[in-house]
C-alpha cells in the first residue's frame, strides 16, 4: 500500500513537473520567438514541432504555398527547434546566392548523422568545400561530358530496348521505375565505371540498396527526430538507427573502395570521376616530386564522399525529371508531336550527337517547363556565417535561409497561370523578360548543382532516342491530375504509369 502511495506521490511531481517545463517553453516560444524580436512575420509554432506537423499533414511543397501565400516573401518558421527563414524574394535571393555568398557558403547539414556523406560536396563547408569542389569540378567539363556521351549512349539504348519491349508486349509500365534504373545505369557507368545493368536485372544489389534509401519510413522518423532535437538523432546513430541505412553504406563503402583500388593498381582505365580523382593524385604527387609545392588531393574518405554524394543526388532527381517529362508528353499529345517534328527535323534518322542533341531548343524549353512545375528538389538552404543586414532585417550569424523552389516555381503574378504546362514561357524572349532568381531548380551561384549539365545531357540523350521509335500514351492507370509525395524531393506517390507505342518507320 505504501509503496502504491510512493509510487502515486512520483508520478504526481513528474506530471507538475512535466506541465511546468511544458508551460515555461511554451512561454518562452510565444515570447521569445526571435522572429517577433526581428519582426519577420510567421506563424506562431508549434512547441517542438514547428512546421513539423503541418509538412506531415500537408507535405513540404504544399506548406511551403500556403506559407509564402499567408505571410510574403520572407516568412520566419520553426522546423522542429531550429529557426529558419522561407525566402522567396528575387533580389535578396540573388544577393544570398550570389552577390554575397561569401557570407553563406555553407548549407545546413546534419553532422554526426550521415557517416561518409559528411564528406560530400553537399555537406563539406568553407575550405574543406572550396577545395573539393575545385578538384570535381572538372569531372562536369565539357570535354570530360563529351567523352562520357558514348557511356550514356549505351545506357539509353537500354532504356529503349525497355521501352520498346513494353510497346511490343501491350504492357503499361511505371515511368519513375525505369527512369531511376536509367540513371543509376548512367551515374554508375559515367561516373564509377561499374556496369549496375538495373534496366535489364531490377533485382541487381546495388539497385535494392539505392531503393531503401528512398522509401525507407524509418529515415523519415529519425528525420523527425533530427528537427526536433539534433543531440537525440545523434544519440541513436550511435545505436544504429540512422537516415541512411548502415548496411547499405558499408555496401557502398565496400563497392567503391575496390573500384578506387583497382584503378590506382592500373588494372582499369576509363573516362570517369574515378579516374579524373587517381590522375589528379598522380598529377600532384609527380608536381611534389618536380617542384616541392604542396597541392591538395582529396583522401579516400573525400573521394568515397564525393562518389556516395554524386549517387544519391543524381538518381532520384534526374529520373524524377526523366519521369514527370514522359507524363506531360502522354497527356499533352500536342507538346510531344513538336518535340517529335524537331527531333526528326535536326536529328532525322542519324546518330545523336552532343552538338545536335544542343540544336533541340523546343525540347529544352519543354525540360525547362518540366522542372518549373515539378522540381524534383522543393527546398535548398544555405547558412549565415556572419550576421547579416537581409533588407529591412539583421539576422544573426547561425541562421538558416531556407529556398522554397515550388511557390517560387508556382508564383503567378511571375508564371501566369502556374499550373497550366506552357513551354513557350522559356524561349529566350521570355526568358530575359524574368528576374533570373525566378527558376532555381538546380539552384544558383558558387554552391549550384554541380551535376546539372550531366543530368541534362543524359535525360535528353535518353528521351531522344525513345521519342525517335515510340510514342508516349496515358493508360487506365495513369493519375490525372498526379498525386505527389511529401517528401523534400517531388515524386509521384504512386509511380507514374503510362503506355508507349511504336512508330511506324
Ligand atoms: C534533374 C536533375 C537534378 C536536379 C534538379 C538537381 C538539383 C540540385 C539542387 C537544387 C541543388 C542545390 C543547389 C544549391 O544549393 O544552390 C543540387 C546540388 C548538388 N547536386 Fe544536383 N540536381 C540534379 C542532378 C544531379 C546529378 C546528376 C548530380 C551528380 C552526378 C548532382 C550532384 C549534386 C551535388 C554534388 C550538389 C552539391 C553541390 C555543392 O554543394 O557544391 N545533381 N542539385
Amino acid at each position: 500500500m505504501t509503496y502504491f502511495l510512493i509510487g502515486d506521490s512520483i508520478t504526481l511531481t513528474l506530471f507538475v513537473i512535466l506541465i511546468f517545463a511544458f508551460t515555461y517553453y511554451i512561454y518562452n516560444l510565444l515570447t521569445n520567438n526571435i522572429f517577433r524580436r526581428i519582426g519577420i512575420p510567421g506563424p506562431t509554432p508549434i512547441p517542438f514541432l514547428g512546421e513539423i506537423f503541418n509538412v506531415i499533414r500537408k507535405g513540404l511543397y504544399k506548406n511551403d504555398m500556403d506559407l509564402v501565400k499567408k505571410y510574403g516573401k520572407i516568412v520566419g518558421i520553426y522546423e522542429g527547434t531550429s529557426s529558419i527563414i522561407l525566402l522567396s524574394d528575387p533580389d535578396l535571393l540573388r544577393n544570398v546566392l550570389i552577390k554575397d555568398s561569401y557570407a553563406f557558403i555553407n548549407r545546413r547539414s546534419a553532422e554526426g548523422l550521415i557517416g561518409p556523406l559528411e564528406h560530400g560536396l553537399l555537406s563539406l563547408k568553407d575550405d574543406h568545400w572550396k577545395n573539393a569542389r575545385a578538384i570535381v569540378s572538372p569531372t562536369f567539363s565539357t570535354a570530360k561530358l563529351k567523352a562520357m556521351y558514348s557511356l550514356m549512349d549505351q545506357t539509353s539504348d537500354m532504356f529503349n530496348d525497355r521501352l520498346l519491349e513494353y510497346a511490343d508486349k501491350q504492357e503499361i509500365f511505371n515511368i519513375k521505375e525505369i527512369s531511376q534504373h536509367f540513371a543509376l545505369d548512367t551515374i554508375g557507368s559515367c561516373l564509377f565505371g561499374i556496369e549496375t545493368n538495373s534496366l535489364q536485372n531490377e533485382n541487381a544489389t546495388l539497385v535494392k540498396h539505392l531503393k531503401g534509401i528512398f522509401t525507407l519510413s524509418l529515415a523519415n522518423l529519425i528525420i523527425i527526430v533530427y528537427f526536433i532535437s539534433p543531440r537525440l538523432a545523434r544519440y541513436l546513430y550511435t545505436k544504429g538507427y540512422s537516415i541512411l541505412p548502415k548496411n547499405t553504406m558499408d555496401y557502398l563503402t565496400e563497392l567503391l573502395n575496390q573500384i578506387l583500388n583497382r584503378r590506382r593498381q592500373h588494372l582499369e582505365r576509363r573516362n570517369d570521376f574515378i579516374q579524373i580523382m587517381v590522375d589528379h593524385e598522380e598529377q600532384v604527387k609527380h608536381d611534389e616530386q618536380q617542384t616541392g609545392t604542396l597541392t591538395k588531393t582529396l583522401n579516400d574518405k573525400e573521394i568515397l564522399g564525393q562518389a556516395l554524394v554524386f549517387l544519391l543526388a543524381g538518381y532520384e532527381t534526374t529520373s524524377t525529371l526523366m519521369s514527370f517529362f514522359f507524363y506531360v508528353m502522354a497527356t499533352e499529345p500536342e507538346i510531344q508531336e513538336k518535340v517529335y517534328q524537331e527531333i526528326q527535323q535536326e536529328i532525322g534518322d542519324n546518330e545523336i550527337k552532343p552538338d545536335n542533341i544542343n540544336q533541340l531548343h523546343y525540347l529544352d524549353m519543354v525540360i525547362n517547363e518540366t522542372l518549373r512545375m515539378y522540381p524534383p528538389v522543393i527546398r535548398f538552404d544555405r547558412v549565415a556565417s556572419n550576421d547579416y543586414r537581409l533588407g529591412d532585417y539583421q539576422i544573426l550569424k547561425g541562421f538558416i535561409i531556407s529556398v522554397p523552389v515550388y511557390p517560387i516555381h508556382h508564383d503567378p503574378i511571375v508564371w501566369p497561370d502556374p499550373e497550366k504546362f506552357i513551354p513557350e514561357r522559356f524561349s529566350s524572349t521570355e526568358k530575359a523578360k524574368r528576374h533570373p532568381m525566378s527558376f532555381l531548380a538546380f539552384g544558383d551561384g558558387p554552391r549550384n548543382c554541380i551535376g546539372m549539365r550531366f543530368a541534362l545531357l543524359e535525360a535528353k540523350i535518353a528521351i531522344v532516342k525513345a521519342l525517335r521509335v515510340v510514342e508516349i500514351q496515358c493508360c487506365e492507370k495513369t493519375e490525372i491530375p498526379i498525386k505527389l509525395n511529401k517528401l523534400k524531393v517531388l515524386v509521384p506517390k504512386q509511380g507514374i504509369w503510362l503506355r508507349a507505342v511504336r512508330r511506324s518507320q
